[in-house]
């Protein structure tokens, strides 16, 4: 039976996930893979957390050089994260001929062009199925379960944290702070929350399934990201009267005039799928021409759901004896006859404290039609002394035109505040 050497770069979470389900699944794997895969090596500067798993110490090597020159080793699972020191581990990995498995989208995001090319002079495999939505498989679905269609769109709960945060202020009414609070404390939200709350990791895994689903790589810094740190639970609860529950959505489109690629804070239909995917799970919905709608739910993090995916991507390359590559210009920023549409077109939820007064109604919908931005609602949603809360939503329109009415708006006299503006995606 083929013998397969794994070493594994950090034992955090998802590294103690990964170790645990090779060492306990080995005979399952011999049966129902045909692979002997084993752990020869773990690199993990706690030797404690190395040993409380039940490795033997002449396994915990102390550098990334006893790994690489490791003959034993055939594929390197990188689970550390960050750029540094996991950008040179991986590139010392695929120089010395080894196979790499990475959860890393942070790193994938800003080096798959090198870390490819690397790859490519040695031949060996570079797999990333763990680095978006963790146990859900959703590279491979792209890869190697879609290629009969053109994908037409991709849209997702990419990013359990800040779906946990606003299913909870939705449903029980918390505020943004209680709503993070408890999500950390439950250990779903990061002690340094910003890079899920701000939308920075669903922008990294954003930009590595659009380049997979529309055949083109799509630079990170090309995704138009927002977080939900502004979202008032006032709106949420708005919303939901009016039909809508809010996501934190990635949304990647192919139009006619080029590639939508964006991150923000979402209303969708109540009644959708994507609506009723709730607490810290994830979905991504995908269109395919041939295909249509396909629906992938599950676990976007966690110890074994993430291990689940490296678990795939280690028996994938033991598997298999050639290895592929993206077939796209895969460059720093891309191809650049790709058109990213930076100015792109969405409807509207936008609400307003105004003076409550005759008139004012008049003055705010002559901002909107100033810019061409067509109405659908307007509604007073409440009322105290002088002051009242308006509540618009808007046809299609562009997003450019948007903000000028908004800075119309809050120039106004009689514009105490915009204070949500909320897409809406039907
Ligand atoms: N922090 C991520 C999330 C999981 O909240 O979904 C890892 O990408």
């Amino acid at each position: 039976m083929r013998k397969f050497g794994v070493a594994i770069l950090g034992l955090g979470v998802v590294g103690g996930g990964t170790y645990e389900i090779l060492t306990e699944k080995r005979e399952f794997f011999k049966k129902t893979q045909g692979v002997d895969i084993t752990v020869e090596c773990v690199l993990e500067k706690n030797k404690d957390r190395a040993l409380s798993l039940g490795i033997d110490e002449a396994r915990i090597a102390t550098s990334i050089e006893e790994v690489v020159t490791n003959p034993n080793v055939d594929c390197v699972v990188e689970v550390i994260g960050g750029i540094e020191p996991a950008k040179t581990f991986v590139t010392k990995a695929l120089k010395s001929g080894k196979s790499v498995v990475t959860s890393n989208k942070e790193l994938f995001a800003k080096y798959w062009h090198e870390l490819e090319a690397e790859a490519k002079a040695k031949d060996v495999g570079l797999y990333f199925e763990a680095s978006c939505v963790g146990g859900v498989p959703i590279i491979r679905t792209l890869q190697e379960g879609m290629q009969a269609n053109d994908i037409k769109s991709i849209k997702g709960i990419i990013n359990g944290t800040t779906n946990y945060i606003l299913t909870n202020m939705e449903s029980r009414g918390l505020s943004y702070e209680d709503a993070l609070k408890e999500g950390q404390k439950l250990g779903y939200a990061e002690f340094n929350p910003t890079a899920d709350v701000e939308g920075f990791d669903s922008t990294y895994k954003l930009s590595i399934l659009s380049s997979l689903a529309f055949n083109t790589k799509i630079y990170f810094e090309n995704v138009y990201r927002e977080g939900i740190t502004n979202i008032d639970k006032e709106d949420i609860a708005q919303g939901k009267k009016m039909g809508y529950t809010l996501k934190l959505l990635g949304i990647g489109k192919k139009t006619a005039s080029g590639i939508e690629v964006r991150v923000h804070p979402t209303f969708v239909p109540s009644d959708s799928m994507l609506a009723s995917v709730s607490d810290s799970f994830n979905a991504v919905l995908l269109e395919g021409d041939s295909v249509g709608e396909i629906l992938l739910y599950g676990r976007g993090a966690g110890a074994l759901p993430t291990g689940s995916a490296i678990v795939s991507d280690v028996i994938f390359a033991a598997r298999h004896q050639t290895n592929y590559y993206s077939c796209f210009n895969n460059t720093l920023k891309g191809a650049s006859k790709t058109k990213i549409v930076s100015d792109f077109n969405s409807k509207y939820y936008i609400s307003l404290s105004v003076k409550d007064a005759p008139g004012v109604l008049n003055k705010i919908s002559g901002a909107f039609s100033k810019y061409n931005v067509s109405l659908k609602e307007v509604s007073q949603v409440s009322a105290s002394e002088n002051e009242a809360k308006i509540v618009v939503t808007t046809h299609s329109c562009l997003e450019s035109a948007v903000k000028k009415t908004l800075d119309k708006l809050s120039k106004l006299e009689e514009v105490f505040a915009v204070k949500g503006c909320i897409r809406i995606e039907d």
